[in-house]
């Protein structure tokens, strides 16, 4: 049988560019796994054309171009954190511009938004995109960039991409994705029509809790110079270890992910069904409003599992502070599993008001769940339930 594509090269998988996408500057010595690059500043003419640690290193060369593969991506720049990529982006607008928002972002970006960018006339609406009618509202607003999460942090709302993209681009206006919650593995949001996709890589990307970054990908060269002007021109560059840490981390990203996702899985099957949880949000769960949806554009639920037990606000505290494997802390998306209750922690810089209008009321909790023993997991909550019980 004849086959035209015979010598085509056969596309590499995820896994494998995971883990050789950032293999390179190692001529001379063979090493397989890259050296940190620990020099603020680099003698002129080198072949790498690097200058500066500021506007290039590296190790942040490493990392871009296997994020960017990650991501489906011609470009990626790298932060030192994710709130210095939302800044990279949003330091691009001026003056009167409007961005147009689901109303459950994460907190500190509504933050950035609300104490800082507001002060320099760039401003921000709202929008509830699980509601078909918030796209018809966005051209009301002509914005200049149109921003989710999906899921979001921490209704785990899932938000059709493609959707989104479709009636962004319809006004004119770019569409920046927030891919933290779901990771590179599980969701590619240029392939579903996005134009930013950013990722706070300190969470899933790195996995292992131990160091801070940020990326932004994209597939236009305008974009990715404004990203690199932003990386040196505001000083919003990572440190070259931080790269090195989480190069590393992303070469587990899809045996992780597959891993936080099964357990994340169960944890929240469990909370459902064996438990008097008022509400538990999990976007692979048949019960998700949206499950056709995360379905349709995320190979995997990932790890990260909301619930309301409906207790009081002292009892919610007196729940989380007494589980054994989950401790109380901001961040998610590391090996060991995490608990985190938004209203007093990662959602504390918003409004009170705004906070119960999108759901976050005192008695949610949520779990980072990680990938010990999910056995393990699912007993400790029992037990702390039924302590709260006695
Ligand atoms: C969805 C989301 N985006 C961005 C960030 C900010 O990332 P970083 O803490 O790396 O600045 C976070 C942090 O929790 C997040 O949850």
């Amino acid at each position: 049988m004849s086959d035209s594509n015979a010598n085509a090269p056969i596309p590499e998988g995820f896994e494998t560019r995971a883990i050789h996408a950032g293999r390179d500057f190692v001529s001379d010595t063979g090493a397989v796994t890259p050296p940190i690059w620990l020099t603020s500043t680099f003698e002129y003419g080198n072949p790498g054309g690097f200058d500066y640690t500021r506007s290039g290193n590296p190790n942040f060369r490493l990392l871009e171009r296997a994020l960017a593969s990650m991501e489906s991506a011609a470009h990626a720049t790298v932060f030192a954190s994710g709130v210095s990529a939302i800044t990279a982006i949003v330091s691009t607008l001026k003056s009167g511009d409007v961005v147009v928002a689901e109303e459950n972002i994460y907190g500190c970006t509504y933050r950035l938004f609300a104490q800082v960018f507001a002060k320099f006339g760039v401003s921000i609406v709202y929008l509830d995109f699980t509601d078909p009618a918030a796209l018809d509202r966005i051209a009301e607003h002509q914005p200049v960039l149109v921003w989710i999460e999906s899921p979001t942090n921490p209704n785990l709302k899932v938000i059709d991409i493609a959707v989104v993209a479709e009636a962004a681009h319809a006004v004119g206006a770019p569409l920046v994705v927030d891919n933290t919650f779901a990771s590179s593995y599980l969701q590619r949001p240029l392939e579903l029509g996005a134009d930013l996709s950013l990722l706070s890589t300190t969470k899933y990307t790195n996995g292992h809790s131990d160091a801070l970054g940020g990326v932004v990908c994209s597939n236009d060269p305008e974009w990715q110079a404004k990203m690199v002007f932003a990386q040196k021109a505001l000083g919003l560059q990572p440190s070259p270890m931080d790269c090195w840490l989480t190069l590393r981390g992303l070469k587990t990203e899809a045996i992780r992910m597959e891993r936080h996702s099964a357990n994340a899985l169960q944890f929240s099957e469990f909370l459902e069904g064996e438990t008097n949880a008022v509400r538990v949000w999990y976007p692979f769960l048949p019960s998700h409003p949206q499950h056709e949806i995360a379905k349709r554009q995320m190979a995997g639920g990932s790890g990260i599992v909301t619930v309301d037990f409906g207790l009081s606000l002292e009892q919610t505290l007196r729940f989380v502070e007494s589980l054994r494997y989950f401790p109380k802390a901001e961040s998610l998306g590391g090996i060991e599993s995490l608990c985190c209750h938004p209203a007093s922690m990662t959602h504390a810089s918003v409004p009170k008001e705004q906070r119960e209008k999108v759901g976050i009321t005192d008695s949610l909790v949520r779990f980072s769940i990680g990938i010990e023993s999910v056995e393990d997991l699912i007993s400790d909550v029992r037990d702390a339930l039924a302590r709260l019980a006695l």
